[in-house]
């Protein structure tokens, strides 16, 4: 959680820092703050609680002589440590306000650094871990921790004292002696570095400098890097010089801006075709199934036994579908994992288990620790990831990338049926080294996918209706969702959207459970949305359903059906009724899902709540 920029260039540091902070502002909105070098020995701080925009007003205030400069940082936060105040909003400064830090993710040993510091005689200021860095890098640059390697040397500094500290971080560090350069120190939290003429940019994503290049080099872990005009160099955390490697981001600015929505998620909920097509493509050469990166030999993807699929939130839902693929084409065992379950119940794994992570930002700490856990016990690791070079695709044996391009908007839309897409080309993957299906199986398998983005528009053509009755159930108290087979982890990415958007009680239920408990909470008017199977690829689970819709409906219940496309049989029972197109019963769930999410994003609207950053969620979750 939590968007750092840093910008060592030619342009003012304040715009392409505040510019930078704009894009990053889904990672976190409780503070935001920036600190300027101004390239004559100043270095100057203003930082507010709340969104980016209190900032920008508070900005609009200051003397604008005191801001200028071509070097700077930024940050906006999601709080950990203290509340989201101004005070403990970031940068961080030491006492004499010449260092400035700004951090992502926690110093876990804040407390004796802080009772350490205190003892030194020296006051800290706000309630955060944070502030801690900064006093222990001032102290080292001033060689008054005793540490003569370090004295007048930033970079010695920052390396210093990242090896003292625990826990995840990425930290940012300024000093007012040093006005051409930001040193950065980097451990399990996000940093990317920018290239451009002259100008060299760092962030937690490359969405805050894609607007001035698209070449960027991934950092490891355990790295301390230094930036200044003309480029950057990396080393480990004992001074040792370490390579990185560069690559060009795909996608470009008008990617990353809203396209005359209103909100970022609404766009997103449009681009669910492009995503799902990019994703798919390149993946189905000469006959076969192939994934982006494969450390994996054939043969130890023959040996595989058992499959666990590991994730958080939309992925674990998304990964609740992969068993129904996976089992289904390649007749392996898949259990599904809450990511940060998995390890804590000592599943059984060793060198013939495949562990799936699914991670839209690869940065998520749960399921980064559960990959961890896994590789422990030998197990391989698959990685299904939204972000290049993100760490769980970096410490996975095989990579497959949904090409969905950023999503900004908290709520995960587009990365959701991207991830289904990319769970069945790795279910499809199994099957093809292990020959459960023949290779023209695989091929029809294939060729299903390929149909879906157009289906998918089609459903999306389709949504008036949708929004209008996300505009009716703005009033309610709760929704419950329905669904059986692979309907039922639509119906719980559903209540996850209407929770996270809405704020609003929402449960998704396996209809088949409905008589053992749920049907209690069953009354006069309560909204109940169900998501059909096709009466045509699932008969007997549509006829239950059937039932089941029939009896909620007698106890008062306001039903609101999705369904296949000419599924009359449901209509006498459907108070309102939403049409998907008729595709594969494995693929239902890509067309099924989209109606629910423009209901939850209505009701949000008709709420006036900020469908983009709901209250206390950050899009990447890099803490436990
Ligand atoms: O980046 P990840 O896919 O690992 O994130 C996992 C969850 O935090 C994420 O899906 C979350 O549940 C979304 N806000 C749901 O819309």
């Amino acid at each position: 959680m939590c968007g750092i920029v840093g910008y060592v260039g030619h342009r003012p540091a304040l715009d392409v820092v505040v510019g930078g902070l704009r894009r990053l502002e889904y990672r976190g909105y409780d503070s935001a703050g920036v600190a300027l070098l101004d390239g004559q020995g100043g270095l100057s701080v203003e930082r507010k609680a709340g969104p980016l925009a209190n900032l920008e007003a508070k900005l609009a205030q200051v003397d604008a002589g005191r801001l200028t400069g071509t070097a700077g940082m930024g940050h906006t936060r999601w709080a950990t440590h203290g509340a989201p105040t101004d005070r403990n909003a970031h940068p961080h400064r030491s006492t004499a306000g010449d260092v400035a830090v700004v951090h992502n993710g926690i110093i876990e040993n804040h407390l004796p650094l802080r009772a350490e510091l205190e003892a030194a005689g020296i006051e800290l200021t706000s309630d955060t871990d944070t502030e801690t860095a900064a006093h222990l890098v001032a102290l080292a640059y001033a060689g008054a921790d005793g540490g003569a390697a370090t004295k007048g040397d930033l970079v010695a500094s920052v390396r210093a004292v990242a090896g003292r500290l625990e826990g995840a971080f990425t930290l940012l560090v300024t000093h007012a002696a040093e006005p051409d350069m930001i040193v950065a120190a980097r451990r399990s939290s996000p940093l990317v570095l920018g290239l451009g003429e002259g100008e060299t940019f760092l962030a937690s994503d490359v969405a805050a400098f894609i607007e001035f290049t698209r070449d960027a080099v991934e950092l490891g872990q355990d790295q301390v890097v230094t930036i200044t005009r003309e480029g950057y160099t990396v080393t480990d955390f004992a001074g040792e010089p370490v390579g990185a490697a560069p690559f060009r981001v795909t996608w470009d600015l008008a990617a990353a801006e809203k396209g005359g929505h209103d909100y970022f998620m609404l766009k997103e909920i449009e681009e669910q075709p492009t995503a799902i097509a990019d994703t798919l493509r390149g993946h189905f050469i000469d006959h076969k199934i192939v994934l982006d990166e494969q450390r994996l030999s054939d043969q130890e993807l023959r040996d595989i036994d058992k499959v666990f699929v590991v994730a958080c939130g939309t992925a674990y839902h998304s990964g609740l579908l992969a068993k129904y693929a996976i089992e289904h084409w390649t007749r392996l065992p898949v259990e599904v994992d809450l990511a940060s379950e998995f390890r804590y119940r000592d599943p059984v794994l060793d060198r013939s288990t495949l562990v799936v992570a699914i991670s839209q930002s690869g940065e998520t700490a749960d399921t980064l620790e559960a990959l961890r856990h896994a590789k422990d016990q030998k197990a391989r690791v698959l990685a299904i990831c939204n972000t290049n070079g993100a760490q769980i695709p970096r410490e996975s044996d095989a990579v497959l990338y949904t090409h969905a391009g950023p999503e900004i908007g908290v709520a995960a839309t587009k990365t959701f049926t991207s991830q289904i897409a990319a769970n069945y080309l790795v279910g499809l993957a199994l099957a093809q080294a292990r020959g459960t299906k023949y290779p023209d199986e695989v091929a029809r398998e294939f060729r299903e996918l390929e149909a879906m983005p157009a289906a998918v528009a089609a459903t999306l053509q389709n949504l008036d209706a949708a929004r209008a009755l996300g505009r009716e159930l703005a009033g309610s108290k709760a929704v419950l969702f329905l669904g059986r087979h692979v309907g039922y982890p639509v119906a719980l990415e559903g209540a996850l959207k209407l929770k996270e958007l809405a704020y609003m009680h929402a449960e998704a239920f396996a209809a088949g459970e409905l008589k053992h408990g749920p049907i209690a909470l069953i009354e006069e008017g309560l909204p109940v949305i169900v998501v059909m199977p096709s009466p045509k690829g699932r008969a007997v689970l549509h006829a239950k359903l059937l039932s089941n819709i029939q009896e909620i409906q007698a106890r008062g219940a306001h039903t609101v059906v999705i369904a296949e496309e000419g599924d009359e049989t449901v209509r006498p029972f459907a108070e309102h009724l939403f049409e998907v197109p008729a595709v594969p019963t494995l693929l239902q769930p890509l067309v099924s899902t989209i109606p629910l999410q423009v209901i939850a994003a209505e009701i949000a609207r008709a709420r006036g709540f900020d469908v983009d950053k709901p209250r206390n969620l950050a899009k990447s979750v890099t803490v436990e």
